[in-house]
């Protein structure tokens, strides 16, 4: 998680910093080596990885996030949170290989505890500095945007924005989810669905705790746990950008097997049209964007439009959410 932060963290500074110079070129940034991490981030050293981790952090505390009240809940609650991965795990899965390398800064990626004690601070960070005001109104603006597009979708598509069930694809620690649930408080059953099971246990916590109506399940969105037609909306927000693109086609099929017909499908994710433009950087900001996330190059290139219709999806729009992040929104 420490990475996605420094990942927002520098690309915000591209959108409000003029752009320095522009002798690199977006290709020379394109890394098509899909199933590795940069090398680079395997060569640093231990000692810069932690200075670059309390930078953030610091970086983090400046623009509001109460990082370590945050993360100590989560640390505090530590057996209880053993004990619901326990039970909730699906021991069977199997994990794909760009699911287990280093990623965010951690060495086994989203598998380990203090990536899941992290997330709800990391998350908060992403969009602390979107608007001019603290990181949890912040983050309400920016998660409520995707909710009033979604609803301006319906309503212009099938004149409602009444929806009866909702799947949170790449759900993580559910907060992705509980704002759906804050957006849709109607909706019959809402469910999150995430791939390591330290970030879903996370998840079941935080429902049990707030007494929440969402269901969280273990699993890969490669093959949802459900039958066909299932879900009258798919939300899937921040994912996208972490996965290789022949992943992502995989996923919009199984997106379209499982919504209903008359459906609705979100993806929120960093806008690459606007990350484009503002990819044409120093060498250090374009080194740090690189180590950062190791399949954002082909994200950037991915035809979202072109394979949302392949996949058979209608009335294709893309909206944009905040300063970064879009959405696009189709139906089945
Ligand atoms: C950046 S987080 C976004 C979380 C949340 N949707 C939000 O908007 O805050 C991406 C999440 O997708 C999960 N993920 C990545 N690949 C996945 C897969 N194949 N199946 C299920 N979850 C996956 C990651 O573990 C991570 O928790």
């Amino acid at each position: 998680m420490i990475v996605l932060f420094l990942l927002f963290i520098y690309v915000q500074s591209f959108v409000t910093k003029p752009i320095v110079r522009n002798s690199i070129q977006l290709s020379d940034a394109f890394n098509t080596n899909e199933q590795k991490p940069p090398n680079t981030w395997k060569l640093l050293s231990q000692a810069f990885k932690d200075k670059a981790r309390n930078w953030f952090i610091k970086r983090a505390i400046k623009t509001g996030v109460p990082w370590h009240d945050l993360t100590d809940y989560y640390e505090d609650n530590q057996r209880i949170l053993k004990m619901i991965k326990e039970v909730s795990e699906n021991k069977y899965l199997e994990y794909p290989l760009y699911y287990k390398q280093p990623f965010h800064g951690y060495e086994e990626g989203n598998l380990n505890w203090k990536a899941a004690c992290e997330v709800e601070a990391a998350t908060l960070s992403i969009s602390s500095t979107y608007y001019d005001t603290n990181p949890f109104l912040s983050q309400d603006y920016m998660r409520f945007n995707v909710t009033q597009h979604i609803d301006h979708y319906s309503q212009e598509t099938y004149n409602t924005h009444y929806t009866q069930s909702i799947l949170d694809a790449g759900s993580s620690t559910g907060i992705s989810t509980e704002y759906l649930y804050k957006s849709y408080p109607q909706c019959k059953s809402i469910h999150g669905i995430e791939l390591s099971p330290y970030f879903n246990a996370v998840a079941q916590f935080n429902v049990k705790q707030k007494k929440l109506p969402i269901h969280h399940v273990h699993g890969n969105i490669e093959n949802i746990p459900f039958e066909n037609d299932s879900f009258s909306m798919i939300v899937c927000s921040f994912v996208f950008h972490e996965i290789p693109s022949e992943v992502i086609t995989k996923i919009l099929k199984e997106y379209y097997r499982v919504l209903a017909p008359g459906g609705i499908l979100a993806i929120m994710d960093l806008d690459p049209d606007n990350l484009k433009k503002n990819l044409i950087l120093n060498q250090f900001r374009k080194w740090a964007f690189e180590v950062t996330e190791p399949h954002i190059y082909k994200y950037y290139q991915y035809d979202m439009f072109g394979n949302m219709n392949k996949t058979g999806f209608k009335l294709l729009k893309k909206v944009k959410n905040d300063p970064l992040n879009c959405v696009w929104l189709g139906t089945k």
